[in-house]
């Protein structure tokens, strides 16, 4: 066995196969599965567990991914903020059916989800909006995401504009802000073991609610 396989291996080590898990088993639902496996990424260390990636595609089927942060997760689903006239919201606004991506590769994890986006309401948003700094809310209003910018000092010119509109005033949620809720159907677990003999288990939402199956690595 090469130096590498034994150590992740050893970093394997411990972790118990997935299913066996005393805390984590087949009777758990995927939602609080997937809490708990977040829960050991963020006490693992590794920075920003909780930024995953995301899938668009058009509704011709051109793909395109990039990251985002989950900011709310529960039976309902996994939440996300952004820009509704961003390249990613106008292509979920035609076809709402996306993938999201965990990768925590201290722990030689995968999550994997499909499902379908809807918006949260604007008092969701709201109530998250609120939350952020000053700062993040000006630069909300300030940045037309995705769109051509001719030069950075525009940006920030637009910063100072709703500063000063601003001053002394809460800053209220833009109308073309908000969050997303992926409403999973599939969610995949993968555990890295030695020799690539991993661990996957898929549940599939279904009329009887959550069925779980273990795929082959
Ligand atoms: C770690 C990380 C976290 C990010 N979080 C978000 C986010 O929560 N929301 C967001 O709209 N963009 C976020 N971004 C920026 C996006 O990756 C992307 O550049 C932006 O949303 C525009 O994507 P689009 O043109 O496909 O709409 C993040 C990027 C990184 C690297």
């Amino acid at each position: 066995m090469s130096l590498i396989s034994k150590i992740r291996c050893a970093l394997t080590l411990g972790q118990g196969l997935l299913i066996e898990n005393k805390t984590l088993t087949t009777t758990d639902d995927p939602i609080s599965f997937f809490k708990a496996w977040l829960k050991e990424a963020e006490n693992s260390g590794i920075i920003l567990p909780e930024s995953m990636t995301i899938a668009t595609s058009t509704p011709q089927g051109r793909p395109s991914s990039r990251v985002v942060l989950l900011k709310e997760v529960d039976q309902k689903g996994f939440v996300f903020f952004t820009n509704y006239g961003s390249h990613k919201a106008q292509e979920l606004e035609q076809n709402p059916f996306t993938a999201l991506l965990f990768h925590w590769n201290m722990l030689q994890r995968q999550v994997r989800i499909e499902g379908k986006v809807e918006r949260i309401t604007t008092e969701e948003s709201n109530a998250y909006f609120q939350t952020r700094g000053r700062g993040s809310r000006i630069g909300a209003w300030a940045s037309h995401q995705s769109q051509e910018l001719d030069n950075r000092e525009t940006l920030v010119q637009r910063v100072k504009y709703f500063e000063d509109k601003f001053a002394g005033k809460e800053v209220p949620l833009p109308e073309f802000w908000g969050g997303y809720r992926v409403v999973p159907e599939r969610i995949e677990f993968w555990q890295g073991k030695a020799d690539r003999l991993h661990d996957r288990f898929i549940y599939e939402a279904s009329e009887n609610g959550w069925e779980i199956k273990r795929l082959n690595p």
